[in-house]
């Protein structure tokens, strides 16, 4: 059943709860200003926070170390809550071993191929932490930087407003980059993600957020019983270091068809090249909406167990769906338990992967004058 998150604060206060007991807030006024509390402490004696916001039945923890969503719980059909996304319930695990659990990602999303591209004749070379390629942004990516968090209440909404300055050259990509992402709850539960940015000289960038989601819960197993529908007749297939071959490819009578829902598991261990070379599925869909003005649906997750839902809209014309493929039993997740093969996915709106290098994809450069804007909105229900 279809349950939208206002029936359900109201049917948790029929039932005699008060909005806090229900995870709501007093949403008629907006929410609560977000909370803040020492996390941890960087090598260098940088001090990490770690903000605590909730509006609409919605509640997440981010962190100003690259603003990671360490948790962030919703209710499933009978209002019980659980933490839905993977992490850590330490600074310490994020900086020596996370593989982007809940972190925002950049300067690109996904793989540059040799971390190489030339623009405007000028040929960088990136970091390269992904055998040959370089992997969302590089080694010290903004997954591993320490961001200036401003919380905001801005009529019915709550937030985060999240800043950081990449230098001229970090990581090899030209220009001073400035970067802005907005995580707003609004009244209803959901949490948007505005990414801004502008650039002192002619760049690439493709920014997302890497959550690994599960909407059983974080340790509860793995996500293959999880339905997916992703609004795509077309996929990018890839080499075997899973970097787009360029051309794209349909999805119809094969694994990669998810135009209707499918459990993730149905499918996943069919002898396919693609699933071979992603140990899973590991790659971007072409978005059949395009690049939109406003976010239109990409995704739909649901999770047949406890009943929550997870719908992504995105302006972007890509979303990389990952399977967990190589969580591996090494991990310990927040809840104290170890994340195997599976335990999570994530579904990253984005610019294709390797854009830089393939002319016939929408193109990621960012030159100066223009700003980079996108938007991702996260419903959730149950
Ligand atoms: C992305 C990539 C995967 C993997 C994960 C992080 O989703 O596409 O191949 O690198 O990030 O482990």
């Amino acid at each position: 059943m279809e349950l939208n998150r206002r029936t359900l604060i109201a049917g948790a206060a029929a039932a005699g709860l008060t909005a806090a007991a229900a995870g709501g807030t007093a949403h008629a006024s907006g929410g609560r200003k977000p909370v803040k509390e020492l996390f941890g402490t960087l090598a260098d004696g940088t001090k990490v926070y770690r903000w605590s916001l909730q509006n609409g039945g919605t509640r997440m923890k981010v962190l100003s170390y690259g603003g990671i969503v360490q948790s962030l719980e919703v209710p499933d059909r009978r209002g019980r809550y659980a933490n839905v996304s993977l992490g850590f319930d330490n600074l310490d695990d994020y900086v020596a071993s996370s593989p982007y659990f809940g972190a925002l990602i950049g300067r690109y999303g996904n793989r540059i191929g040799k971390g190489r591209f030339t623009l405007d004749g000028t040929a960088y070379q990136l970091s390269v932490n992904d055998g040959e390629n370089s992997l969302h942004g590089g080694a010290q990516g903004f997954d591993k930087r320490v961001w200036d968090v401003e919380p905001f209440t801005e009529g019915p909404d709550v937030g985060l407003r999240l800043y950081y300055t990449s230098a001229d050259g970090e990581m090899g990509y030209p220009g001073t980059l400035k970067v802005k992402v907005t995580y707003t709850l609004t009244r209803n539960g959901d949490w948007r993600i505005d990414y801004r940015a502008t650039t002192d000289k002619p760049t690439v960038v493709n920014l997302t957020s890497h959550v690994y989601w599960n909407l059983a819960g974080e340790s509860s197993g793995t996500i293959y019983d999880h339905e997916l529908s992703i609004e795509a007749s077309r996929f990018t297939p890839v080499d075997k270091g899973l970097i787009p071959t360029g051309e794209p490819a349909r999805v119809a009578g094969t694994p990669f068809d998810f135009r209707r829902a499918k459990p993730i598991g149905r499918d996943i261990r069919t002898a396919h090249q693609q699933l071979l070379y992603g140990k899973g599925f590991d790659h971007n869909w072409v978005l059949d909406k395009g690049i939109t003005h406003r976010p239109e649906l990409a995704a739909t997750l649901r999770d047949p167990s406890s009943g929550r839902t997870l719908r992504i809209s995105t302006n972007e014309p890509g979303l990389q769906f990952y399977s967990g493929n190589f969580l591996d039993g090494t991990l310990v997740g927040t809840g104290g338990n170890v994340y195997r093969q599976g335990d999570g996915l994530c579904l990253e709106t984005q610019h294709f992967p390797d854009s830089p290098n393939q002319p016939s994809f929408p193109s990621t450069v960012l030159r100066p004058g223009e700003t980079y804007r996108t938007t991702t909105v996260h419903s959730f229900g149950s």
